[in-house]
């Protein structure tokens, strides 16, 4: 609904003295008066997070950060490059849209231990109930009755309706479906290592050196201008990268040593 409403983002962003709120447009109708003080960053921080053509250019209009899941290193740049180049034409800066993928991560004190540990946080994740109930979206029917440690069986998608998955729609269940039974013959994959395999690994793997140096890397090509750590484990789960990556991001120099600023617009370098 937001992404429908240019006019609400011109709201937030001329809303000056806040007290005083008189706006009437398409999808708004308000007048009168915020008992809520100011707060001290003036505007809150808009954080967008589409994807189409219209979602990025909605961003580039009105959005200070973009949340995004083009996190490899060659689609991130694809899609920075997109993105920035949108913005002059809504008379801004570059540096006024931070650009901020979604990024997973696993660390261990070799290479081995960290690909093991990853291996293991995906496992968790996807349980025996999870990896039948995904199959069932793609597949459109009650899969139940199928061993998620067994084979995918021969039985056909039924394409006869829509499955939503969550907040992405599978457009076309029938190549998702042909895909992943390749893929399971292929490798010989279970149902469950199946789709442990499709719905995605960690953005960063490896010792807390190696995960500093990919994400500078990512931040150096214009990949991305810093990421949104989304911690496999709530709460605590921040706890590992902030004692062993941020020391290393500091030496470094990619990540700050003290905070310059006490709102979360000054910490993002948004003016
Ligand atoms: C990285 C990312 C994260 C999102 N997270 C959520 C979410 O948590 N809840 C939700 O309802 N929609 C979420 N969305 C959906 C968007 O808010 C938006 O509705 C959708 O992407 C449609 O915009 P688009 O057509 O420009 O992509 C997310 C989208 C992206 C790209």
């Amino acid at each position: 609904a937001v992404a429908a409403d240019r006019a609400s983002g011109r709201f937030l962003r001329d809303a000056g003295a806040v007290g005083e709120v008189r706006f009437h447009g398409e999808h708004f109708d308000v007048e009168g008066r915020s008992t809520v003080p100011r707060s001290p960053q003036g505007r809150p921080v808009i954080i967008q997070a589409g994807d189409s053509d219209e979602g990025r250019e909605f961003a580039a209009a009105h959005a200070d950060v973009i949340f995004t899941p083009h996190g490899s290193l060659e689609d991130g740049r694809r899609f920075y490059a997109d993105v920035k180049r949108r913005l002059s034409r809504h008379g801004r800066r570059p540096d006024q849209l931070k650009i901020m993928p979604g990024a997973t991560f696993a660390l261990g004190d070799t290479e081995e231990e960290a690909a093991a540990n990853a291996a293991a946080i995906r496992r968790a994740q996807v349980g025996p109930q999870t990896a039948i109930a995904f199959l069932e979206q793609v597949w459109g029917r009650d899969m139940s009755a199928y061993d998620p440690e067994g084979p995918l069986p021969d039985v056909e998608p039924d394409l006869s309706e829509g499955v939503s998955q969550g907040r992405v729609a599978i457009k076309d269940r029938a190549a998702v479906a042909a895909k992943w039974r390749a893929l399971a013959e292929e490798k010989h994959l279970s149902i469950r290592e199946l789709v442990i395999e499709v719905t995605g690994r960690q953005t960063f793997v490896g010792t807390p050196e190696t995960v500093a140096r990919q994400i500078d890397e990512h931040v150096q090509a214009e990949a991305a201008d810093g990421f949104i750590l989304v911690p496999h484990l709530t709460p605590g789960g921040l706890d590992d990268f902030v004692d062993r990556v941020v020391p290393i991001l500091r030496e470094r120099g990619a990540f700050r040593t003290h905070y310059t600023g006490s709102t979360l617009r000054e910490h993002l370098e948004l003016t």
